[in-house]
């Protein structure tokens, strides 16, 4: 079996990262090891790259359509992955995620609705509402021994202020929560009850780590089925942002025509050429890169854990049950969030997002990126450490 190599470092600065090329433009200095935006400092697998050289074989980059091939591949992923069957006919595209649940907004939603977030949570699912004219309504998660919780009491009273959707992030970014099948039954069921539509995004469901298993909210039962939207990709898991492809699931026909006429109003209906190459490599291709990328980042987050109690006990990191993203409590710093970002650019001259980007429950966090060669992660805890003791 083929051994990947997570330790090489690649050099990514004039390519237009955003990650490193960007890092003045976000933190005021070139200078700051980037451990933000979730972005993955490792190779995109080269059967990846193998099947997109191939593609650039033939001369013409000419209009194309989503093959049988393309269907399939996501058929068998999600089959095999998350032990969801799809049909072909529930699979659509979308050039992203952001864009995905964006769209769905606008489809299945008027302005002045209210929609459901449950922060700490992705920032766009603050914007997507707000640049649509929708209303944010605030489930707020629970925080209870370094672990987020929903807090369903609260959500049965939300949603009888009218909500016509909820927004979930599963797994949950930046908390790392893995949603349990009870939680999501609950959640599931208290919406339906409610007639709100939940737009699921699990672009970060193929990044479980070993004990937990991501189950698709849509999975559950043909109730939540009909309710539910979800949105994934092989960006995340497989480092192909770039791409902008992504898909969206939706069993019900009503919802489904809804999103395509959206599509159509803006003519988006060929995807890319090499967003559907390097989906089709990755999810026939793909499962031995990704058993092995998440124990490369499960021994990354040990390193880090280990260092934080051992070095720095002012920070602690809830341990995530997926995703390459650790959020960290830094509350005992004693520092504004103003203050916080500053410490860590200027005086740790390492990149996290702040918390308080999240929601306002965010504040006293940092999210830290921790997928990067090993040495890379070591050299930036160092920086923390260092700046935690002159301070
Ligand atoms: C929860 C979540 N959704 C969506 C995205 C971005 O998706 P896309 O780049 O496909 O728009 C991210 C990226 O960090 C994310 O964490």
């Amino acid at each position: 079996m083929k051994k990947y190599n997570f330790n090489e470092i690649i050099k990514r600065e004039d390519t237009n990262c955003v990650k490193y090329d960007m890092r003045k433009h976000f933190f005021g200095i070139n200078d700051v090891m980037p451990m933000w935006v979730a972005d993955m400092d490792f190779k995109t697998p080269d059967f990846i790259i193998d099947a997109l050289k191939e593609r650039l074989q033939h001369p013409v980059l000419g209009y194309s359509f989503f093959s049988d091939e393309y269907f399939h591949s996501i058929i068998n992923w999600l089959n095999k992955k998350h032990d969801w069957m799809v049909q072909k006919d529930w699979i659509s595209f979308s050039p992203g995620v952001v864009p995905g649940f964006s769209l769905l907004i606008q489809a299945l939603t008027k302005p002045g609705d209210k929609i459901i977030i449950q922060p700490p949570v992705y920032h766009p699912f603050f914007s997507a509402i707000k640049d649509n004219d929708r209303v944010i309504i605030e489930n707020e998660l629970i925080l209870k021994d370094m672990k987020y919780y929903m807090n369903f009491d609260d959500l049965k009273e939300k949603v009888k202020e009218g909500a016509k959707m909820l927004l979930l992030s599963n797994p949950h970014n930046p908390g790392g929560r893995v949603w349990t099948k009870n939680e999501m039954e609950e959640l599931g069921n208290i919406c339906y009850e409610n007639n709100v539509l939940i737009v699921s995004d699990e672009i970060h469901s193929d990044l479980v780590f070993e004990k937990n298993k991501h189950i698709p909210l849509a999975s559950i039962n043909q109730n939540i089925a009909e309710i539910t939207i979800t949105c994934m990709a092989p960006s995340k898991t497989f480092n192909l942002a770039g791409l902008a492809t992504s898909f969206l699931v939706i069993s019900n026909s009503n919802l489904l025509e809804k999103y395509k006429e959206a599509l159509n109003k803006l003519h988006i209906w060929y995807g890319n050429i090499f967003g559907v190459t390097a989906l089709e490599a990755a999810y026939n291709k793909g499962f031995e890169w990704v058993n092995q990328l998440m124990k490369y980042i499960e021994n990354n987050l040990q390193i880090l854990v280990a260092f934080l109690e051992k070095n720095i006990p002012e920070i602690k990191a809830m341990m995530p049950e997926a995703t390459y993203l650790v959020w960290l409590d830094c509350r005992a710093l004693k520092m504004d969030d103003e203050l916080l970002k500053k410490f860590f650019v200027e005086k740790a001259k390492v990149g996290l997002n702040s918390g308080v980007e999240y929601g306002k429950t965010g504040a006293g966090f940092m999210r830290m990126n921790i997928a990067c060669p090993e040495i890379i992660l070591k050299e930036s805890l160092q920086r923390i450490y260092n700046a935690v003791k002159l301070n």
